[in-house]
C-alpha cells in the first residue's frame, strides 16, 4: 500500500486552473492498487466500495489457508479479533466496545431486542431518514410493546430540533442514522444525542454512509450505540458489520438475538447455561464471518493508513465540483446543497426509471447508484476532479437537460 506522505502530493491529477489543492496523499499511488480504474469510474460508494489490491489478497490469504491448512481456527479468530480492532481504532473506541455481526439489520436486531418494552418507556424515536433495514427491525418489536415514531424528512433534511417535541420520558431509544443514505444528508448527531440524553433514552447511530469519509469519535459524539457494515466507504465486503457499544452501558444489555459467542467462553459448550461476556462480544451471535473479516480489516486499514480527515478534505473537493457542476449543466440536488453538511454522495432528480439511468451510465463507463428518484454519484478519496466532470457530461448527456 502507498505510504501516507507530508504534503500535497499533486501528481497531474489537479489542474492548476482549478484552483484546488490536490490531497495530502500521494493519488497517483492509491489509484494503481484499485485495478477497476482502468475500466470504470466508481463512484458507487455509497452502495458497494471498488477492489483494491490489498482486499484481494486478503480475501486471497483466507482462500490459501483454507486450502492448505482445512481449517486454522487459531489464526481465523485472530483475524476476526484483528478487524475488531481495527473497527475500534477507527472509531477511537476500545475492541471491548464492538462486537462483530453480519450487517446492519442484525445489529439492530440484536440491540433491540436487548431492550425492555413492557413498561412505560417503550418508545422508539426514529429518524425518518434511516436505511428501511432499520425501521424494519423497529416494527417487529411491536408484537413486543415497542411503539416506534417518526422524525419526518423535510425537503431531503432532518433538523435536530424536530426531535425534540418527540423524545420524553417514554422514549427508550433514539435512532438516527449519521447520513441519509438517499442524498448524504449529515444529521446533527451531538445535537440529537444531547436531547436523547437529557430525557433518559440511548442513542443509536447507523454509520454506514459516514465511516470511512470522515473522522468519527464516539466519545466526542458521545453516542451509546453506533453500527456500521464494511462494504461502503470502508472499502470491504458485505456479510459483516460491527456495533460499538459504550462500555458503562454493556452489562445492563441482554440480547434475545444471540448464540455461543456472545457467552464468557463459548468454548465450554454448556447448552444450558446462558452466561454474558463482560465485554460488548455479548452481542456476537454464531460463528463469525471469517472470510469476511480478512476483507474488512485489509478496507480499513486503508482508511487508517490515508487517515479519515484527510479523505473527509479530499471528497468534499470531489463533491464540491460534483454540485456544483451538476447545477450548472442544469441537473437538480436532492436535498441538501451546503457541502459541510453531507457526505462524498450527491443526489440527482431523475425523472423515469432512475435504474435505467444506472445502467446506462455504467455502458459510459461510470459506476453509479440508483435509489428511488434519484441517481448518487459517491465519489470516495482516488477519484479525481476530472472524473466528475465526466460523469456529470454522461449524466447530462443521458437525462438530456
Ligand atoms: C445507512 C444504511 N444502513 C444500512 C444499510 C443496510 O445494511 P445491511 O444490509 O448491512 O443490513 C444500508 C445500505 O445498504 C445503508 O445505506
Amino acid at each position: 500500500m502507498p505510504r501516507y506522505v507530508e504534503g500535497r502530493m499533486n501528481t497531474g491529477y489537479i489542474p492548476q486552473s482549478s484552483g484546488v489543492s490536490g490531497p495530502t496523499f500521494d493519488l497517483g499511488a492509491w489509484r494503481s492498487e484499485i485495478p477497476i480504474l482502468d475500466s470504470y469510474i466508481p463512484l458507487n460508494n455509497c452502495s458497494h466500495a471498488p477492489q483494491t489490491r490489498a482486499t484481494l489478497a486478503a480475501a486471497e490469504e483466507y482462500l490459501s489457508s483454507w486450502n492448505r491448512d482445512g481449517m486454522n481456527w487459531e489464526v481465523w479468530m485472530a483475524e476476526v479479533e484483528a478487524a475488531r480492532a481495527a473497527f475500534a481504532r477507527l472509531i477511537n473506541a476500545s475492541p471491548d466496545e464492538v462486537a462483530v455481526t453480519t450487517s446492519v439489520s442484525a445489529a439492530t436486531a440484536s440491540i433491540v431486542s436487548a431492550l425492555d418494552f413492557t413498561g412505560s418507556r417503550n418508545r422508539i424515536v426514529a429518524s425518518g431518514a434511516e436505511f428501511p433495514t432499520v425501521g424494519h427491525v423497529f416494527l417487529s418489536h411491536c408484537k413486543y410493546g415497542a411503539e416506534v415514531e417518526w422524525v419526518p424528512v423535510s425537503e431531503g433534511i432532518i433538523d435536530a430540533a424536530a426531535f425534540e417535541p418527540m423524545i420524553d420520558e417514554k422514549t427508550a431509544l433514539v435512532s438516527a442514522c449519521h447520513a441519509y443514505y438517499q442524498n448524504g444528508f449529515k444529521l446533527d448527531i451531538e445535537a440529537i444525542g444531547e436531547i436523547a440524553r437529557g430525557n433518559g433514552a440511548l442513542m443509536y447511530v447507523d454509520a454506514y454512509q459516514t465511516l470511512g469519509t470522515c473522522p468519527i469519535d464516539v466519545k466526542k459524539l458521545d453516542v451509546d450505540l453506533l453500527s456500521c457494515g464494511s462494504q461502503k466507504y470502508l472499502m470491504g465486503v458485505p456479510g459483516i458489520a460491527f456495533l460499538y457499544v459504550r462500555d458503562d452501558l454493556i452489562e445492563s444489555l441482554q440480547p434475545a438475538v444471540t448464540g455461543w459467542f456472545g457467552r464468557q467462553n463459548p468454548f465450554v459448550f454448556e447448552a444450558q447455561r446462558l452466561d454474558w461476556s463482560s465485554t460488548a462480544r455479548r452481542f456476537d451471535t454464531g460463528t463469525p464471518p471469517v472470510f469476511n473479516a480478512y476483507v474488512a480489516r485489509a478496507g480499513m486499514e486503508i482508511i487508517e493508513s490515508l487517515g479519515p480527515a484527510a479523505i473527509h478534505e479530499w471528497t468534499r473537493a470531489l463533491s464540491t465540483r460534483l454540485m456544483a457542476g451538476g447545477l450548472e449543466r442544469g441537473l437538480t440536488v436532492h436535498g441538501v446543497q451546503d457541502v459541510t453538511k453531507k457526505t462524498p454522495s450527491t443526489a440527482f432528480v431523475c425523472t423515469g426509471d432512475t435504474h435505467s439511468v444506472e445502467v446506462r451510465l455504467r455502458a459510459k463507463g461510470i459506476l453509479s447508484s440508483a435509489r428511488g428518484p434519484v441517481i448518487r454519484l459517491a465519489p470516495h478519496f482516488y477519484n479525481t476532479l476530472d472524473e466528475m466532470d465526466t460523469a456529470l457530461d454522461a449524466l447530462t448527456d443521458i437525462l438530456q437537460v
